[in-house]
């Protein structure tokens, strides 16, 4: 019997998931990779073999061609754009998707770019959260409504569960961020479920006691798309001269930025019960350490940094990314 490593975002979203993800599913060999999490909102990039790839519903493991492919029964599903990511990953005959995993439609999406959602909140206008709202109206319709779904579908929690137990390496992939949770974020300016390590497990269909390691993503500075509270927010024309410009995969908004907050990352550890941190981005903190792969190897500032956030969160920051590349990365689990 094994247990599962789930990955989930500490702050707003967009720390860099898809790319400790990426680089896990190779890395360690992942037989099954199940995403949990709200929905094609989530936007994750991917820079593998020299393509980038932008994927928002097939799980960001598609790196590693051996890997099953599975969406849990809490994620919201925009079929069309799951079709055009099975044809972009080569995920076709190793994608399931779970019966009950909810359905994002037209009038969803309408309903999505209007008005308070649109124009209080923030919303990435994809449908997310007025599907998720019918679903718990219970009139929203499920994967197994849907005839272009059909070859996808499976029990999820089934196949999960049933992994773990043959002693097979499993991964939950998370999306957005902490902060951005219903219950533990920004309310109002949140998505639409709750987005932390339990929603993930709840997700995919895991029980609390299956899950090995939570690795909380952090990037080395903080940004928000959207609307909400930033604290230390850093003026536009600063963003930019610092190299923090980034804007967002799914809007094409232009991110807010903050530098990294060592009270919110504490507490996101916290709210997930990290056993390990992931942080990504050094690179673009310290210039001169970019694609470096050893901690030895680090600029005294960067280490510093990093030992910064290990003595003030008491969390192992076990992964660092330094560059954009899968193998852009410092691997230090053998410190856990
Ligand atoms: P999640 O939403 O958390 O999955 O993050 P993401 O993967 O969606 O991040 P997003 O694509 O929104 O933006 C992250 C960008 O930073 C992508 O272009 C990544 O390729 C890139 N990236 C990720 N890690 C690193 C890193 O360590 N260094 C640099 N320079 N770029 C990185
Ligand atoms: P919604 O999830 O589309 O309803 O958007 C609600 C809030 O969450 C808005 O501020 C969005 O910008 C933000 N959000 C949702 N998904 C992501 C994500 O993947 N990355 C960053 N922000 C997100
Ligand atoms: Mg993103």
């Amino acid at each position: 019997m094994s247990k599962a490593v789930l990955v989930v975002g500490g702050a707003f979203g967009d720390e860099g998931k898809g790319k400790v993800v990426s680089y896990l599913a190779v890395k360690d060999k992942v037989d099954v990779a199940v995403r949990g999490g709200v929905g094609p909102n989530a936007g994750h990039t991917v820079v593998s073999g020299g393509k980038t790839y932008k994927v928002r519903l097939v799980p960001t493991a598609f790196t590693n061609p051996q890997t099953r492919l599975l969406i849990g029964a809490g994620v919201v599903v925009n079929p069309q754009i799951l079709l055009e990511e099975v044809d972009l990953t080569g995920a076709r005959g190793r994608l399931g998707i779970d019966y009950q995993s909810g359905i994002i439609d037209e009038e969803h999406i309408q309903r999505d770019k209007v008005g308070h959602l649109k124009e209080k909140i923030g919303t990435t206008g994809t449908g997310t959260g007025p599907a998720n709202a019918d679903r718990v109206l219970r009139k929203g319709k499920v994967a197994r409504d849907i005839l272009a779904l059909q070859e996808f579908l499976t029990d999820v929690a089934g196949e999960v569960n049933s992994a773990l137990d043959e002693g097979k390496q499993v991964l939950v992939e998370g999306t957005q961020g902490t902060f951005l949770s219903l219950y533990h974020g920004t309310y109002p300016f949140v998505t639409s479920k709750d987005t932390t390590a339990s929603a993930a497990c709840a997700d995919v269909g895991l029980g609390p006691l299956r899950v090995a390691e939570v690795i909380v993503v952090f990037k080395a500075y903080l940004t928000r798309v959207g609307e909400g509270p930033l604290e230390g927010e850093i003026p536009t024309e600063e963003v930019v001269k610092r190299g923090w410009g980034e804007f967002g995969t799914v809007t094409g908004r232009m991110r807010r930025a903050a530098p990294f907050n060592f009270k919110l990352a504490k507490r996101a550890c916290i709210l997930n019960s990290a056993t390990q941190i992931a942080l990504t981005k050094l690179d673009v903190l310290f210039k001169c350490d970019a694609h470096v792969k050893k901690f030895e190897d680090l600029s005294a500032e960067a280490k510093n940094f990093v030992r910064k956030i290990e003595d003030e969160i008491g969390v192992k920051v076990t992964l660092i990314g330094t560059g954009p590349g899968v193998d852009d990365m410092i691997d230090r689990r053998c410190l856990v």
